[in-house]
């Protein structure tokens, strides 16, 4: 079936999935290392690139082929490659797009791991980097240099919740000849198609609301364009970060129930930022659903939903985020987000504790802050765990 005309719900279920000459339903695990030529002309010929068909797993695989397919259908570009993590996927761009000598102009408060390689290892290759509030366009305007290849976003940003003006930062980004990436991880095709509002590329950590069930990592980037699809594709065999057929088929199966999850979750999240922001004990809960969100109108007009993500501070800092993360039951005290589980963690001393203290001040992540990916349970019971938790403050 061609589901490309098809709606989004449609495509999450569908779109992708090879024929097979059994009727499977499911993309079935294409469980193998290589594939054999029927003759020696054949296996020249696709190397030659003069047939298709699949190779080696590095290079593709039907199983990943399909997840590949319906991932770039859903987000509107040309063509999708599965890595074998969000980290992969993130290195896999810088490494295909910069060159030595070049400049790359960033959030400030992106994914910790995203910032430290750029500045401690892409530096040793000439790479050099600018990490600004792209929430403010001005910022952006005044850090594009001559050499400017890549405007690199995360909106919203993790944890800061910073929501970046995606089609503005594109025309500023097209206009100094550089191209906008921007990490959808947080808001996953259901709340945010960046290509549309004139991104180049577009990547995700799967291992959070694409897969969904904690139990897979993965990452995965599509392109606008042939020739950047290519060129991110060629690096990702070349440094042999590809996905595996079952991790693949794991993410293809989380997929199908995207929306659903993301409707559930963010239902849930605007309960629990609203009762957040009543709560004596905290200074401050920032959700992009709720109306004293800096970004809150910008959300609305670019994202189809607030998503189901949640950063708070505590009146008493650090050892009261402690004493909540500590006492919680129900949410799992860990790292990641977007699965159907709610889970605490504290940014400062985990994702984002490779970032010098002031360059983590100045992107908002401060000491107290606690992150919240709130689940698909029932509200009332995670309003109850963060309610008992939040009372042995003392
Ligand atoms: C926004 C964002 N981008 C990228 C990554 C990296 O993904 P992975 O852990 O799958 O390598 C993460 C992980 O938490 C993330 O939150």
């Amino acid at each position: 079936m061609d589901t490309r005309t098809k709606g989004f719900n449609t495509k999450l279920v569908h779109a992708g999935i090879p024929e097979d000459t059994h009727g499977s339903v499911v993309t079935p695990i294409y469980q193998t290392s290589t594939f054999a030529f029927k003759d020696a002309q054949q296996g020249a010929d696709r190397f030659a690139g003069k047939e298709d068909g699949y190779i080696y797993t590095r290079i593709g695989n039907p199983t990943i082929t399909a997840l590949e397919v319906n991932v770039a259908q859903l987000e509107n570009g040309f063509g999708a490659t599965a890595m074998s993590s969000g980290m992969g996927a993130v290195s896999t761009v810088y490494m295909a797009l910069l060159n030595g000598g070049d400049h790359i102009v960033s959030t400030d408060s992106v994914y910790g791991p995203s910032r430290v390689i750029m500045e401690k290892h892409f530096s040793r290759f000439g790479v050099q980097s600018t990490y600004i509030d792209t929430t403010d366009l001005e910022n952006l305007r005044k850090a594009i240099q001559p050499n400017t290849k890549m405007v690199y976003v995360e909106s919203p940003s993790n944890p800061a919740m910073q929501v970046t003006d995606l089609a503005a930062a594109a025309k500023i980004a097209h206009d100094a000849g550089a191209v906008l990436v921007v990490d959808n991880t947080f808001a996953s095709p259901c709340l945010q198609k960046p290509l549309d509002l004139g991104a180049d590329v577009v990547l995700h950590s799967v291992t959070k609301f694409i897969n969904g069930h904690a139990d897979v990592v993965g990452g995965i980037v599509v392109s606008k364009r042939e020739e950047l699809h290519k060129k991110i594709r060629g690096m990702m065999i070349m440094l042999g970060c590809n996905m595996d057929p079952h991790q693949a088929y794991m993410v293809s199966r989380g997929l199908k129930t995207l929306a659903l999850r993301v409707e559930r979750a963010q239902e849930n999240a605007q309960k629990v930022a609203e009762w957040l922001e009543q709560q004596p004990q905290v200074q401050w809960a920032r959700y992009i659903g709720l109306p004293s969100h800096p970004q809150h109108e910008l959300a609305k007009r670019q994202m189809s939903g607030y998503g189901s993500m949640i950063s708070f501070e505590l009146k008493g800092g650090v050892a009261a985020g402690r004493t909540v993360m500590d006492n919680v039951h129900l949410a799992g005290l860990a790292v990641s987000l977007g699965g159907v589980e709610t889970l605490i963690s504290h940014p400062a001393s985990m994702t984002h504790a490779g970032m010098a203290r002031p360059d983590r001040l100045a992107a908002g992540i401060t000491d107290g802050l606690v992150r919240l990916s709130v689940g698909i349970e029932d509200v009332e019971d995670i309003i109850a765990d963060l309610d008992q938790a939040l009372r042995q403050i003392r």
